[in-house]
């Protein structure tokens, strides 16, 4: 959560930070602040509010005119969004920016408390302020050194010290953090987009390295304050994928971009008909072996892996477990060598599915990383990674990453199936020619299903709660179908097993509450059929998302709305099905009136636990 940049260079810093802090609002957004050198003294500007209300404030009080400086744009973690609250916090002698969480920060305030020292925001980040200050000995890089050695937590800081307006310091632990170079100025920031506007090239800060920024250039060393090299990257996105091209909203851009994301993810990994993961470390031989998987992840990645557990298991036949991160990681989970646990994830940098991934190394366990941000923590130390190549995703609500974790998700389970010779060839070439026609099909319910959506979320708008409803991979997929609603619409949503409910949920079932059910599975339709005239006779307003095949059997009346897809290879419905619930789920956003990008007490990366 949060995000952090800093600047030393030519160009007006003020100017500079701002606007690399509107690539990073996606990751907080309930206040922002910059502090810049002006004349060799630190200036600081900041607010409770967005961007747009640092933007208006630096208007009103006249922005600090500098060449080195840091910003911040908040998640609020400890202590409410409010001016004070805000970051840059600053001791006498140091001011800084905070991405993360200092667990220690009570003990280390009493410290400093008992030592004199007085604090007026409720931050964990003021603490780090303050005890830089405390124990600064004129040297910063032994001093953050120092300091480093009493955080416990996570942090990505940019840090200025009054004595040194030359330049700007920077350190991470967990947290992540890039410096990004180009000829006479340096950068840092939380994500590659933000720089993306003045160089590609960057370099990965890693765990408890400092660097040192100056117009001349950046340099590395480990806690110890030994030089470290580091290799420069060079990202291979560019600007335009990070902007909004012309679209309202991020979150519409990226459902459009699906196909293409999908195109990207795929077809790299497909040779002569069958998957080829090779690049990723995947072969057959080391794949073979494997009795049980764990798939663990957060949120919209672990419902992804609710369709993964459905399509290995029907046809690798090895048995699946899927996990929240939070829950795997606290819970003693039963696994070990010889097993398989595969982690997803958008960021890379999830708190609790980096914990569970390092807890399922210590087991002994084999780990695959399914991620999109290259170069994150969890690809980073993960043993087999595969990226999903979906690019930069901004609005914090998950659409195309979804898409193309499911996409990995089918080749990964295409490829099991092989080394496990529980499909033949012939049949994974055929599965693989189905996955090559998804963009197409995706593309055309985007073409075909938008203006409907966009009809049924007008009627939805004025719900209080909801209903998902689908069985198997209808029921995973309605799990996504119902999270993206509640997270950009604010309208309390639930998602059901169609055959559960009425075990009791049935009881919740009113006359006009909206029930969205999902069926794209012919085998079962039948069943969810009577799920829904169940709920229907109860009053229910039914939407009905399926494909032509089984509206072909429907009788009149079932449903209220029918969103109506062509009929594609059953098992890999998700991937076109989910469509049409994002597109429910935006549009019923913003007639509403909310932001789908920033949907509020939300962030894009939960660096924390
Ligand atoms: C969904 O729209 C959210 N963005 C959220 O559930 C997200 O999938 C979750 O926080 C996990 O994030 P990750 O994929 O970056 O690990």
């Amino acid at each position: 959560m949060c995000g952090i940049v800093g600047y030393v260079g030519p160009k007006d810093c003020s100017d500079v930070l701002v606007s690399a802090l509107t690539k990073l609002e996606y990751r907080g957004y309930d206040s922002a602040g910059i502090a810049v050198f002006d004349n060799s003294e630190i200036k600081t500007v900041k607010t409770k509010g967005k961007l747009k209300d640092l933007e208006d404030k630096l208007v009103e009080t006249g922005k600090p005119e500098g060449h080195v400086g840091i910003g911040h744009t908040r998640w609020a973690t400890h202590g409410e969004p409010s001016d004070v609250n805000s970051h840059p916090h600053s001791g006498a002698r140091v001011t800084i920016v905070h991405n993360g969480i200092i667990e220690n920060y009570i003990e280390l305030k009493e410290f400093l408390t008992s030592k004199g020292r007085t604090f007026i925001s409720d931050t964990d980040t003021e603490v780090i302020a303050q005890l830089l200050d405390y124990k600064y000995n004129g040297n910063p890089l032994e001093t953050i050194s120092s300091v480093m050695a009493e955080l416990k937590g996570s942090f990505a800081l940019g840090i200025m010290f009054r004595d040194f307006p030359d330049r700007v310091f920077a350190v991470r632990r967990e947290s992540p953090l890039i410096v990004g170079v180009a000829k006479g100025e340096c950068f840092i920031a939380s994500d590659v987009p933000a720089i993306l506007k003045y160089t590609k090239n960057y370099y990965l800060l890693d765990h408890d390295e400092i660097a040192t920024l100056t117009k001349d250039g950046a340099a590395f060393v480990d806690k110890h304050l030994a030089p470290v090299q580091k290799d420069l990257k060079t990202a291979d996105w560019d600007m335009e994928a990070a902007e909004k091209g012309g679209y309202p909203h991020f979150m519409i851009k990226e459902i459009y971009e699906q196909p293409t994301a999908i195109k990207t993810t795929v077809i790299p990994r497909i040779k002569d008909g069958l998957p080829c993961l090779e690049e990723c470390g995947i072969t057959l031989e080391k794949i073979k072996d494997f009795k049980n998987i764990a798939i663990v992840a957060c949120g919209t990645a672990m419902h992804a892996g609710m369709v993964g557990k459905y399509v290995i298991e029907s046809l690798a036949r090895v048995p699946v477990t899927v996990d929240i991160a939070s829950e795997f990681r606290y819970r003693d989970p039963i696994i070990g060598k010889g097993d398989l646990v595969i982690i997803i994830s958008q960021s890379g940098e999830t708190a609790d599915s980096l914990a569970a991934l390092r807890l399922a190394k210590q087991t002994g366990a084999v780990t695959l990383a399914i991620v999109n941000a290259k170069g994150s923590s969890i690809a980073r130390e993960a043993d087999m990674l595969i990226y999903t190549l979906a690019g930069p995703e901004i609005a914090v609500a998950s659409t195309k990453a979804y898409i193309t974790q499911l996409s990995v998700m089918y080749l990964f389970a295409f490829e099991l199936a092989l080394a496990k010779q529980t499909i033949s060839t012939d049949e994974c070439k055929r599965l693989v020619s189905s996955l090559l026609k998804m963009p197409d099909a995706v593309q055309n319910i985007i073409d075909n299903c938008e203006e409907k959506c966009k009809y049924i979320a007008t009627k939805l708008i004025t719900a209080d709660n909801l209903l998902y409803i689908g069985r198997g991979l209808d029921y995973a997929l309605s799990m996504e179908g119902s999270l993206k609603l509640k997270e950009v619409s604010y309208i309390h949503s639930e998602s059901y097993a169609a055959g559960e409910l009425k075990h009791g949920t049935i009881s919740l079932i009113d006359d006009g509450m909206p029930v969205i059910a999902v069926a794209t599975q012919s085998a079962i339709i039948a069943k969810t059929i009577s799920n829904i005239v169940e709920v229907k006779s109860r009053g229910a307003k039914v939407i009905l998302v399926c494909t032509d095949v089984c509206a072909r059997d429907l009788n009149d009346g079932i449903a209220d709305h029918i969103i109506e897809m062509p009929h594609s290879e059953e098992l890999l419905m998700p991937i076109t099905a989910v469509v049409p619930l994002q597109l429910l789920a935006y549009y019923t956003s913003v007639d509403r009136g909310i932001d789908p990008d920033k949907p509020r007490n939300l962030a894009k990366s939960v660096t924390v636990e």
